[in-house]
């Protein structure tokens, strides 16, 4: 449905022309950049660093959504919140002190996220549900672009969906749940039914342009 915000995730983009391709999905209407970092420590392949996100920041007013896969966490914060990032997001096993990089993120001014991997269990946001901007569940285990969906990921969803939903009852503050990896037309509205409401594609958009090189007809299809 229409109301299934669209993060496409740069890493399945062609990084030949990352500015055309940013510039491009953000026409399309998607709203949210995903921007995937790795440093083959955390996970086992390397991505970009803030640089990267500098260079596409001019190019568009989507929202930055900076998922660091990453370890250690902190150091790096700082660097892509004056990149431009508007939501930042770490795994918690990667920070020795999980509540202390919320913080730091939402000092710097950015909106934090928690990312949990397919077997990290939901204990992990039992204490700083204060300190969230955003939930992000990992369909896949991270490092990798075009991989399949983990349907273990549905119970967890609506588990997150039911926490999210009483604490704005509790607080009045919503808490954006992101779910990331293997998500396609064909799975993006059981998904959706199960309790997200923001979605990374990568492989499903960028593998998918149109005979223009623009994304409508994608977008399009992970809207309908
Ligand atoms: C994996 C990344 C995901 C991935 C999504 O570690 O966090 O964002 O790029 O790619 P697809 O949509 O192709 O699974
Ligand atoms: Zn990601």
């Amino acid at each position: 449905g229409a109301g299934h915000l669209l993060a496409p995730s740069i890493l399945s983009a062609d990084f030949a022309r990352l500015g055309e391709e940013v510039e491009r999905v953000a026409e399309a209407g998607c709203e949210v950049i995903h921007v995937d970092v790795m440093d083959n420590h955390y996970v086992p392949n390397l991505t970009i660093g803030p640089l990267v996100c500098a260079a596409i920041r001019p190019r568009t007013r989507a929202v930055i959504d900076v998922h660091l896969m990453v370890r250690p966490v902190d150091a790096l914060v700082p660097l892509f919140a004056k990149a431009g990032a508007d939501i930042i997001s770490f795994h918690p096993e990667a920070s020795d002190h999980p509540d202390r990089t919320l913080g730091l993120i939402r000092e710097l001014g950015c909106r934090a996220g928690l990312a949990l991997n397919p077997a990290t269990p939901l204990t992990h946001l039992d204490h700083v549900m204060d300190r969230l901007d955003l939930i992000l569940v990992m369909s896949v285990n991270p490092g990798f672009g075009g991989q399949s969906f983990i349907p273990s990921a549905f119970d967890k969803i609506a588990q997150i969906r039911r926490r999210i939903d009483g604490h704005r009852e509790r607080t009045g503050r919503d808490i954006r749940l992101e779910v990331d990896g293997g998500i396609k037309p064909d799975n993006i509205r059981t998904v959706a039914d199960a309790g997200a409401d923001l979605f990374v594609a990568g492989s499903a958009i960028f593998g998918a342009p149109d005979a223009d090189g623009g994304y409508r007809g994608v977008v399009g299809r992970m809207r309908a």
